[in-house]
This record gives structure tokens, C-alpha cells and sequence, in this order.
């Protein structure tokens, strides 16, 4: 009698689970080898729970084109269940009423205690978590090849811009392309906030490109920001326009490219490749900015489900995203860094060490900033339009250096 209800129980348990397993649908835009790699992580758990991953991914770094894919699904009524949504813009999502509140989980999983207070301030809406974050990308990097930089006789990763231009002169010298770089807006702003951070520092970077303050903009700092990011123009390709980013990496793993502004998820191309750092690669904090460390959170918004199964599976997704095993597998594959707390760095390698060891620094010395670039500082429309005219300014020669910072202050002063 007794086995009978044991058997019983079980059955039912297992049935409650089988019918409730469910489908979970991610949209996201990690197609590289070195993302896919690490979102297939992600799937691997979530098909583990006895969910069903189903796969939404949009090409294009950075997520413009995911966004456009996903604004027109969530208008048709036709929602994922999650999609890679960071910063401001999860807000934006969240006044629209369509995002689902995470706070059971999120409760049940301590978030509050696990979470740099940054971080958690991001994934919240009127104090409810709705999206749960799963790494931290630095983004202020060089990526250079050793090998290059030995036959170029360049001796160190450059930590000034001096430093930079001696070395891109001697690598260009030495028959290499200097700089790696993928000519689209993105790309362009991702080495422009660098080289902001890097001529003015932290608190110039989050007075002009943060606060967009109009007296910050118009400034020597800021000429001498875009005199610096022209310059670096002058040692890219003529094959740069348009060049996606993971390829402009494979150019300095190949051995063709001596140096590229990008942040970490380049190393998931490296590590992919199966390419050791301090070996194949080398890492260093863009010329500058080692005090200092622009933060790019990736997460997954949860959109609200009707079907009891579906939102069983995002709570499930959500509580994967932020176990650690999940912390750890994804993240040694992204390139980027746990964003829970106090995850063991233990199988980190040396460039994740010390984001690890320049984010925990920075939070307390005032040098974590958000990345503009990567849709952390403001408002998407605001980014866009600051984004398009840097590029602009990359493009076109015939824009002077007062020109570029005035059709800044422009934008800043248009700003809604
Ligand atoms: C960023 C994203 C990163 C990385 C990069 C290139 O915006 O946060 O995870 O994928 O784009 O696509």
C-alpha cells in the first residue's frame, strides 16, 4: 500500500513537471563563435530543467537589428518569452507594461544580497526586478598580438596615447595593419568613449557623455578627444567600413592587426579559438583608462505570458541565469566576469582577474562608468543620435574637430 502511494506521489510530481515543462523563447543577438558558444551554455541548462530552449537569434553586434525584431513582435502581440535587453532600455520596456515582475525569484534567489547595488538598480522597475543580468563585459580594452608587437619591436601593451602612436607607428612600419577596427556606428562609439575616458577621465567621461552637460562638450578635452579618435583612424584599413567586430578580431589573432579597441567579448573569439591570453593575445586597459572601468551589463528581460508552463520556464531561466554554475561555464566563455558577488575567480584567466579586481577598485574610487556605447548610460534615442554623428565625424574627414564637438553639443542639447 505504502509503495503504491510513494509511486503515486512521484508519478504526480513528475506529471505536474512534464506538464509544465514548457518552451522558453530567447531572443538575443550572440551569433559570433566565441557567443554562441557561451548563449548554447544557457541552453544547455534550461534543457536540463526539462524546458525547451528555442532559439530567436538576430545577427548584428551591439543589438540594433535584435531590437528592431523585437519591437515588432511585442507590437503584434507575439511576445519571447526573454530578450537580451540591458540599461535604460529595460525601463523603456517596463513603462510599456509588457515585462513580467521577477520578484519571486528573485526573492527565493537573493538577488538583492548577490548583486553589486549598481547592477540590481539596472534590472528593476518601480523596485521589481524584471530582467535578470548575467555578466559584466569591460569595455575600455586593447587586444593586441604578441607576435606583432615583437616583430614591430613595440616592447609593452602602450598605457598612454604616446605610447600608442609610437607603437602603431612601428607596427604600420613594419608592413601590419596597426589598428583592427569594424567600421560601424557601434564600433565607432566603443573607441570613442574609450578615448574619452582615456584624454579626460572618469569624471570628464560621465559630465560630457553620461550627464551630456554642455560644458563638459565644449571644451579642449573633448577637441582633444576628437583630434585623438581621428588619429586613431589614421592607422586602420581601407576594408574597415562595415567590417563586423569578431572579424576585425580574427585579424589581430591571425596575426595580421597589431592592436583593436573592443571590449571583452572579443576574448570570447580567442578563447573560442582556443588562442591563451599572455600567449597568442595580449590585454590591456585602453590607453589611459586602467583606473578606470566602463561597465556593459548583459540581461534578459522576461515578457509577460499568459500560459502557466511558459512562465514556469522563465522562472526558471531567470533562476539559471543567476546560479553559479551557470556564472561560471558562461562566462569563462564570454570573455566577461560573474556579475553575482563572490563567485571563486579561480578558473578566471589573467584579463578576467583583473576586470574582476578593476571593477571591485573602481566602484569604490569613482572610475565605474556606464558604457554609452553598449546601451548602459541613456536613453536609446539620445545614444542613437550621438552614436550617428561620431560615426559621421569617423567617415568624413572634411568634418573639422570643432565641427564634430558641436554637432555633440547639439545632440546633447536636443537631447529630450
Ligand atoms: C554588446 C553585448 C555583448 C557583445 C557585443 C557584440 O552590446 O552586450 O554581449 O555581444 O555587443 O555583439
Amino acid at each position: 500500500m505504502r509503495l503504491h502511494r510513494i509511486l503515486l506521489a512521484c508519478g504526480m510530481a513528475l506529471s505536474v513537471n512534464l506538464a509544465l515543462a514548457a518552451e522558453v523563447e530567447v531572443l538575443h543577438y550572440w551569433t559570433s563563435g566565441g557567443e554562441a558558444k557561451s548563449a548554447a551554455e544557457l541552453k544547455k541548462i534550461i534543457s536540463g530543467k526539462g524546458h525547451t530552449w528555442k532559439d530567436f537569434a538576430v545577427a548584428g553586434g551591439g543589438g540594433d537589428n535584435a531590437m528592431t525584431v523585437l519591437k515588432s513582435r511585442v507590437v503584434s502581440g507575439n511576445p519571447p518569452a526573454a530578450a537580451q535587453i540591458k540599461g535604460p532600455a529595460i525601463q523603456e520596456w517596463a513603462q510599456e507594461g509588457v515585462l513580467a515582475n521577477l520578484d519571486e525569484v528573485a526573492k527565493a534567489e537573493k538577488w538583492d544580497t548577490l548583486l553589486p547595488g549598481v547592477v540590481a538598480n539596472v534590472m528593476k522597475y518601480k523596485g521589481a526586478y524584471v530582467a535578470a543580468p548575467v555578466n559584466v563585459h569591460r569595455v575600455n580594452w586593447v587586444w593586441a598580438n604578441p607576435e606583432v608587437l615583437k616583430k614591430a619591436g613595440v616592447a609593452a601593451m602602450p598605457t598612454s596615447y604616446d605610447e600608442f602612436f609610437a607603437a602603431a607607428d612601428k607596427i604600420k612600419k613594419a608592413g601590419f595593419i596597426a589598428v583592427a577596427h569594424g567600421g560601424q556606428n557601434w564600433q565607432d562609439f566603443t573607441t570613442f568613449e574609450s578615448v574619452v575616458l582615456g584624454v579626460g577621465g572618469a569624471k570628464f567621461y560621465q559630465d560630457a557623455l553620461v550627464k551630456l552637460d554642455p560644458k563638459a562638450i565644449d571644451s579642449a578635452t573633448m577637441k582633444k578627444s576628437f583630434e585623438t579618435f581621428r588619429k586613431i583612424k589614421g592607422y586602420t584599413d581601407s576594408a574597415a567600413p562595415g567590417r563586423d567586430w569578431n572579424l576585425a578580431t580574427a585579424m589581430v589573432m591571425q596575426g595580421k592587426a597589431g592592436f583593436q579597441f573592443m571590449g571583452d567579448w572579443a576574448k570570447g573569439e580567442f578563447i573560442a579559438a582556443g588562442k591563451k591570453p599572455g600567449k597568442d593575445f595580449l590585454c590591456a586597459a585602453a590607453p589611459g583608462t586602467a583606473n578606470a572601468f566602463t561597465f556593459n551589463v548583459d540581461s534578459f528581460a522576461m515578457f509577460k505570458l499568459k500560459d502557466a508552463g511558459a512562465q514556469q520556464a522563465q522562472a526558471a531561466l531567470a533562476a539559471a541565469i543567476m546560479s553559479p554554475d551557470f556564472q561560471e561555464v558562461f562566462n569563462l566563455n564570454k570573455g566577461s566576469i560573474p556579475v553575482r558577488l563572490n563567485m571563486s575567480m579561480a578558473k578566471f584567466d589573467d584579463c578576467a582577474k583583473l576586470s574582476s579586481k578593476d571593477f571591485v577598485a573602481t566602484a569604490k574610487n569613482g572610475g565605474l562608468v556606464p558604457s554609452v556605447a553598449h546601451g548602459m548610460a541613456i536613453a536609446p534615442a539620445t545614444e542613437g543620435a550621438i552614436k550617428d554623428l561620431v560615426s559621421q565625424f569617423w567617415n568624413d574627414d572634411k568634418i573639422s574637430v570643432d565641427d564634430g564637438v558641436k554637432r555633440l553639443l547639439a545632440a546633447a542639447r536636443a537631447k529630450p
